[in-house]
């Protein structure tokens, strides 16, 4: 009995784990979640699949904890949880081959650039629920975000006169945003325009949106050595410590939240 392989699909086994750098020291956190029990004989409910993207260069930062906390929201609902480190991989934006387009081609409908991205597209493509964050860098997301948008959005994209994206399903996703405004000035800062163009895109192709920001954030770990005098280090200090921690808190319930979301259109 025991050496009988399980009946049906079973979360990968194991556990995967990384460091991650907080304020009160380094700490390891589980990226991957525990598999769920073999019942033998019976039918194995598996959770949604999760993708998480960190698109900041950054680990243990802002972005990074808020795309982890939403990954824990997710595995709080049974949900399978991966976390990718896009600065990790090596890859560039699209690069116009065309060969998604290409009818009959054998890239039709997907991205056919060879390289570290890949894997991750192929996650996406079969995922139930994507989360995306990204740090804004001057005005816009972080450049490797960027990179990702362009492949896996374009990949999907139809220039047919029908414009039916090639992504066929529909999943939830989460955007989380991170940077330094504080809200008051992301109106004058014409923000929420973008922040409304990616909700957009992502929705046309992949299924209802949640946007998440976390604004006015702790850029560095003692202000007084890089030259920032144009901050308030104290008032940055304190929002580090009591608004923050609410930004966890919204971005955990935004990923516990994307099974309730699953299936919408
Ligand atoms: C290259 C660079 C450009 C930035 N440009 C902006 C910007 O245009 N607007 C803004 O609000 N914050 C900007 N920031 C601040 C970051 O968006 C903010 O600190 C963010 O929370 C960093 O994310 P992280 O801590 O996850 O790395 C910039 C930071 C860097 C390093």
């Amino acid at each position: 009995m025991e050496d009988e392989p399980p009946l049906g699909p079973v979360r990968p086994a194991g556990q995967k784990s990384v460091n991650v750098r907080r304020y009160s020291g380094t700490e390891r956190v589980p990226v991957f979640y525990p598999p769920l029990p073999h019942f033998a004989g019976a039918a194995i409910i598996v959770g949604m699949k999760i993708i998480g993207i960190n698109g900041s260069p950054r680990k243990g930062w802002n972005t990074h904890i808020l795309v982890e906390e939403s990954l824990r929201g997710a595995a709080s609902k049974g949900a399978e949880a991966e976390l990718v480190n896009l600065y990790d991989l090596n890859f560039r934006g699209c690069i116009s081959c065309f060969q998604c387009k290409r009818l009959e081609g054998p890239s039709l409908g997907r991205c056919a650039v060879q390289d570290s991205l890949r894997p991750v597209l192929d996650k996406i493509d079969s995922c139930d629920g994507l989360i995306i964050g990204s740090p804004i860098y001057i005005g816009e997301l972080s450049a490797s975000t960027r990179a990702l948008i362009e492949r896996l959005t374009f990949q999907y994209i139809s220039y047919g006169a029908d414009r039916k994206p090639r992504f066929t399903r529909r999943i939830p996703v989460g955007l989380i945003y991170t940077m330094n405004v504080p809200e008051e000035a992301l109106e004058s800062s014409g923000y929420p325009a973008r922040f409304q163009f990616y909700e957009d895109l992502f929705t046309g192709i992949f299924g209802p949106v949640k946007t998440l920001l976390s604004t006015a954030t702790w850029q560095a770990e003692d202000y007084g050595k890089y030259g920032m005098t144009m901050f308030d280090e104290g008032a940055r200090r304190k929002r580090r410590e009591e608004v923050f921690p609410q930004d966890r808190l919204r971005a955990f319930d935004l990923g516990r939240e994307l099974e309730a979301e699953n299936g919408k259109s």
